[in-house]
């Protein structure tokens, strides 16, 4: 079926793909609360089928919300389309099984379980894709007898990562996954990201710029709940002025990729 089939979906904002290229997740005016107060307001966003959509906000703006609005882990109200069908009125656990992987922003691990042990519990499918996560993070082969709790951060985050991937999702929804980073493993995880955004499209919430710029295609801005840009990552990143008013970020020019 096509998205296009969907009454509403045509309604969702340009995110500068290819025509004919339909988004795989459309949200329309999603609205979220947390103990009685609005967190999410509105939020339209689309998710190209392709590559990775960034979503971009000062700390506090609700990106996490959004994400857990989107999973049902929130009372939510508003419209979701996955690759042309509601999700919105599902609960969490038939939103996963559809194909909705989440990489939470605190790398959850099971820290008192080997990596092999915290990638088996994951195995959702009949099939887990094992090759793709064994290619994509060769170090967790090597350290599949350790204790997670043991890991780096970097390392634990490649563990939470790899969760998602095992299984054949439609979209993944990865929140700050370089968060708290050293910089050489920040070019590691933007690595497996570029890798793994070949094979599923992504929804990323990052507050590192480079690595946007270097992963994503569209950006959406997120301010007090609701979007308050969308277009080119590029476009954005390049633009001094709105970087700083909508990030409060000064984008040096020693920030751009090679
Ligand atoms: N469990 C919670 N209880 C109460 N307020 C919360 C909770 N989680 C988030 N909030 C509030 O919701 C707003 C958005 O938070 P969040 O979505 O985590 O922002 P971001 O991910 O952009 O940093 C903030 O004002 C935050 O204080
Ligand atoms: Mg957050």
């Amino acid at each position: 079926m096509s998205a296009h089939s969907v009454p509403g979906t045509t309604a969702a904002p340009s995110t500068g793909h290819a025509p004919g290229d339909d988004p795989v997740l459309v949200v329309e005016q999603l609205s979220a609360s947390i103990a009685g107060q609005q967190v999410v307001e509105d939020v339209s966003l689309s998710v190209a089928a392709h590559g990775v959509t960034a979503v971009l906000g000062r700390n506090g703006v609700g990106k996490t919300s959004t994400l857990r609005a989107l999973l049902g882990l929130i009372d939510r109200t508003g419209r979701v389309t996955l690759a042309g069908q509601r999700i919105d009125r599902l609960p969490t656990h038939k939103i996963v099984q559809r194909g909705v992987g989440y990489v939470p922003e605190d790398r959850e691990v099971f820290a008192g379980l080997t990596v092999a042990e915290n990638l088996r519990l994951a195995e959702r499918d009949e099939h887990p894709r094992r090759e793709l996560v064994e290619r994509l993070f060769p170090d967790l082969t090597a350290r599949r007898d350790q204790r997670a709790g043991t890991l780096s951060g970097g390392q634990q985050q490649m563990v939470s990562l790899a969760r998602a991937l095992l299984n054949d999702n439609t979209v993944l929804l990865i929140d700050e996954p370089t968060k708290g980073l050293a910089p050489k493993v920040v070019d590691e995880v933007a690595v497996a990201l570029e890798e793994a955004a070949r094979d599923v499209p992504i929804l990323l919430v990052e507050q590192n710029l480079e690595v946007v710029r270097r992963l994503a295609r569209t950006a959406v801005v997120i301010e007090g709940g609701t979007v308050v840009h969308t277009g080119s990552a590029q476009a954005l990143l390049d633009d001094e002025e709105l970087t700083q008013r909508l990030l409060g970020v000064h984008v040096e020019a020693a920030e751009v990729a090679p």
